[in-house]
């Protein structure tokens, strides 16, 4: 049988990846069973297409099963229409150890006048677990842009928060959290 403990660090020591290798798209035209009583794209609707798209992001980072271990930050910024093309761009922002934060970003196409804006954002933290649900290190993640960068750079801060706010943390040992403040208190 495999040893988990050799398992887990043998996927460890797997080779690095460059956050684009982890990127993901999708394209859905709103359809009226996706919209709620005023023609408008349900939430609910749009949150399910970015925790499928952000599930492939996560995926293709660590090749492993992943699962859904938080949602942070979404915001509905401006109703999206029936009949307006939804595209979402997913990508793998900074791995821990099991875990991975992914950057959902969401544009609209006008379907009467072509016009496309970014819609929102979202961020979403996934874990990458074995068949009966055992956590698994995943390969380090190399940011390249100067966004990339920046994104990894504060996912531990968010982190922290994800845990503190799901009770896994407390605030003192949020080290990073608590440099903000410190730094603020000083300014
Ligand atoms: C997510 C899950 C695998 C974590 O399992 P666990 O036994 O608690 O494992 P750990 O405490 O070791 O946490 C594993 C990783 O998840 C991270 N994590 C757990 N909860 C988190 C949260 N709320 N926010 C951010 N990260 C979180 C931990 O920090 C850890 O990260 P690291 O390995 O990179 O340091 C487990 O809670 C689970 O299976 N949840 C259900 C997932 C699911 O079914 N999702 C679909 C929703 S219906």
């Amino acid at each position: 049988m495999l040893n988990p403990t050799f398992a887990r660090k043998e996927l460890n020591m797997a080779k690095a990846k460059k956050a684009s290798e982890s990127c993901a798209t999708a394209t859905h035209i709103v359809l009226p069973d996706d919209t709620n009583t005023l023609g408008n794209l349900m939430g609910g609707r749009l949150m399910y297409w970015m925790d499928v798209i952000s599930a492939v992001a996560a995926h293709r980072h660590c090749n492993r099963v992943v699962v859904t271990a938080s949602v942070n930050n979404i915001s509905f910024n401006q109703p999206i229409k029936l009949g307006d093309f939804v595209t979402l761009e997913a990508k793998v922002s900074r791995a821990f150890g099991s875990s991975m934060e992914v950057f959902i970003e969401v544009y609209v196409e006008d379907h009467r006048t072509g016009a496309k804006t970014k819609a929102n954002e979202a961020i979403f933290t996934f874990v990458a677990v074995d068949q009966i649900g055992n956590t698994i290190d995943v390969p380090e993640l190399i940011p390249e842009t100067d966004v990339e960068k920046q994104r990894y750079d504060a996912a531990l801060r968010r982190k922290q928060l994800s845990l503190i706010l799901a009770g896994r943390m407390k605030p003192t040992d949020a080290t990073e959290l608590k440099a903000i403040f410190e730094d603020l208190t000083e300014q």
